[in-house]
């Protein structure tokens, strides 16, 4: 779709990005693109139903890097910008590079960063970025052994990416046997679970920070919180995650300052010394325990729905921030976002994690249309003749601002009635963490 086509008539200084992805963020990450001056027209491999009426989705996955280079070429992308991990993961960056295309997100080599979780942790050991101790297993026999001289709970992690579901929480030896069967000797998530980190059980508030990185310089975002669970009162399975706010009323300037000293700069020097020059997005998933604020796991892109709530409050140009990651030129961007709060509440399919029906028409969606402070992001929808039906088991993301957390709540839920599809099922606590603050 040609978003601005008389500003396009100037040429050169308008952008054709290609976003590759599929669900919730990289509808938010689409959102703030096409909200861009710089943009002239915007793709999305493979996109959603959603996304599809921003952008013009192309049927190509995520992991295709052959064909996603080959329609970059042909389509003359200007920037490509992957949403997702697996991708990155992979060395799409790489892939894309070596075609000399523009590409925002870290290489292979620095992805790393949340495709190994030994990698991580042992990065952070090295360069004293606080964190849980740890021990890393290649056999399922020396972890077991291991074990049996353990307190608990304790942390089980799959080393490499699970879906988000590759961590275990142990309340008793017996348990942790299970687990290390299930990861290491079952391979319930394949060859992620070839290697195994065993951490320390921490408490404490989870708050998630993304940044942007250009290689030298770190430019934290606004914080947010996500609620993994699958039901309200953090009950059941975990999930992708159920809603998210923004900001986190427990990210105190005196947890900021502490992250800014001890963990964010750190990482991104840390990376640059091993020869893993980081450009993108690093996600900080920290916990705030009563010893300081610890990195309980990195990610290499924008959370999902962290995003959700953080870009909409995005003031900058999202394209010049990027473009900025990319030419080492982030110190001259003064990164702002909106004083007030946002809160997502996803709309799920009944039954999403484990096994839930797909195909039920959504109706309501044209609310959204036109609206400012309400945004509907599409995760898992299809566009058919019978209209947009569900095809996943998150659904929908339903986030709305406010001046404070309160009112975006309050907004948040009142649009969740906006929206009617069968099976649809979602948490009723999203940000009542709140209240306590
Ligand atoms: P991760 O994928 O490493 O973020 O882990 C997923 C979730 O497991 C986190 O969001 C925490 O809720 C929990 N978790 C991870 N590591 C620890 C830990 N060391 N102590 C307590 N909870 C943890
Ligand atoms: N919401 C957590 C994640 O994106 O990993």
């Amino acid at each position: 779709m040609r978003l601005q086509p008389d500003i396009n008539k100037k040429g050169k200084s308008q952008v054709k990005v290609l976003i590759v992805g599929s669900g919730g963020r990289e509808h938010a990450i689409a959102t703030s693109v096409a909200k861009s001056k710089k943009v002239d027209q915007i793709y999305c491999a493979p996109g959603n139903a959603g996304i599809g009426m921003i952008a013009e989705c192309v049927p190509i996955g995520a992991m295709e890097f052959d064909k996603l280079a080959a329609f970059a070429r042909e389509k003359e992308i200007d920037l490509t910008i992957v949403g997702m991990d697996d991708p990155l993961v992979g060395g799409l960056v790489d892939v894309l590079e070596k075609e000399g295309l523009r590409v925002f997100g870290p290489r292979k080599n620095a992805a790393i960063l949340e495709g190994s979780k030994a990698f991580s942790k042992d990065l952070m050991k090295k360069y004293n970025i606080p964190t849980a101790v740890y021990e890393t297993f290649d056999s399922a026999e020396e972890a077991l052994k291991y074990l049996e001289s353990a307190q608990f709970p304790i942390v089980l992690k799959a080393d490499g990416l699970a879906l988000g579901k590759g961590v275990l929480i142990c309340q008793s030896l017996e348990e942790a046997k299970e687990g290390v069967k299930a990861i290491m000797l079952d391979k319930q998530f394949g060859s992620a679970g070839n290697r195994l980190v065993i951490e320390e059980f921490m408490t404490g508030r989870e708050v998630s920070v993304l940044s942007f990185v250009d290689g030298k310089t770190i430019k934290t975002m606004t914080s947010a919180q996500d609620h993994k669970r699958a039901g309200d009162g953090d009950t059941g399975l975990n999930t992708g995650g159920m809603g998210t706010f923004s900001p986190s009323p427990f990210y105190t300037e005196e947890v900021d300052a502490f992250c800014k000293k001890y963990i964010y700069q750190a990482t991104v020097d840390a990376m640059a010394k091993e020869g893993r020059e980081f450009k993108g997005i690093i996600f900080f998933g920290l916990m705030l325990t009563d010893k300081g604020p610890r990195v309980l796991e990195y990610n290499a892109r924008f959370g999902d729905p962290e995003a959700q709530v953080v870009l909409p409050r995005m003031k900058n140009d999202i394209i010049e921030v990027m473009e900025a990651c990319i030419d080492g030129k982030l110190d001259q961007i003064d990164l702002q976002f909106e004083d007030n709060a946002a809160v997502c509440v996803v709309l799920a399919s009944n039954g999403y994690p484990v096994k839930y029906e797909k195909g039920f028409p959504i109706h309501g969606l044209e609310r959204f249309e036109g609206q400012d402070s309400y945004f509907c992001f599409h995760a898992g929808t299809k566009q058919t003749d019978k209209g947009i039906v569900t095809s996943g088991g998150r659904v929908l993301g339903i986030t709305a601002k406010g001046k404070d957390l309160k009112e975006a709540r309050t907004n948040a839920y009142k649009a969740t009635e906006w929206i009617e599809f069968e099976n649809k099922y979602m948490r009723h606590d999203i940000g009542k963490a709140i209240d306590e603050a």
